[in-house]
């Protein structure tokens, strides 16, 4: 510990402003301290861009989904123990009943934690996060549904459960295609549910057809 000044004395970069952009061989440039920066820096890059292209990728292939239009939602949806809120990483503990009007949230009936933690995390944001984002179905049979049990909560985001093959996928927050923005936003896999698209049944009791 007494030393730990002179480590990073040592560790920190001479630069000096003339010689910035000289080659790996002038002390004082980028590349004398970092070598290679640049390809560093590039691969750096592409990683990041390869790991958002995977996720998108293997979102869009495992699950469809739309956003409806403007004015188009209304209803209520049960969330069942065992239905998953991917914001909180959660697996329902208790019910929670949601009432939908003109595309918004306008009640979230539950006695248990999971009603109070939708309702005290909505209440942070805009109207917008009350509104319906997508909704679609998973289409993955590989997709686990205990995939969440199974990392930390740093370690996923939740992807696999979105795709889980018969889960109604809900989601609330924005919605572009009806004209809404909000940084608030439930993804909500629901299982066990009958989905019917223009009086064809595509999905019944959780099992796609
Ligand atoms: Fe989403």
């Amino acid at each position: 510990m007494p030393r730990i000044g002179e480590y990073f004395g040592r560790i920190a970069p001479s630069l000096e402003w003339s010689k910035l952009f000289s080659g790996s061989g002038t002390e004082g440039s980028l590349a004398f301290w970092f070598y290679r920066l640049d390809k560093w820096g590039l691969l750096l890059f592409e990683t990041a861009q390869m790991a958002a292209l995977a996720t998108l990728m293997g979102a869009t292939a495992g699950l469809v989904l739309a956003f409806p239009a403007a004015g188009s939602v209304n209803g209520t949806l049960v969330l069942d123990r065992g239905d998953v809120n991917l914001t909180f990483k959660r697996y329902l503990q208790s019910r929670v009943t949601l009432t939908l009007e003109d595309d918004h949230i306008t009640g979230i009936e539950g006695e248990g934690t999971d009603a109070m933690l939708m309702r005290r995390h909505l209440a942070a944001f805009d109207r917008n996060a009350l509104a319906v984002s997508h909704v679609g179905w998973g289409m993955n049979p590989r997709a686990r549904y205990e995939a969440l049990s199974l990392y930390g909560q740093r370690d996923t985001n939740g992807t696999e459960l979105r795709c889980v093959a018969g889960n109604f996928l809900f989601s609330t927050g924005a919605n572009e295609f009806a004209g809404r923005y909000t940084e608030g936003h439930f993804d909500i896999p629901v299982f066990n549910t009958t989905i019917t698209l223009d009086g064809e049944v595509v999905v019944r009791e959780g099992v796609v057809l």
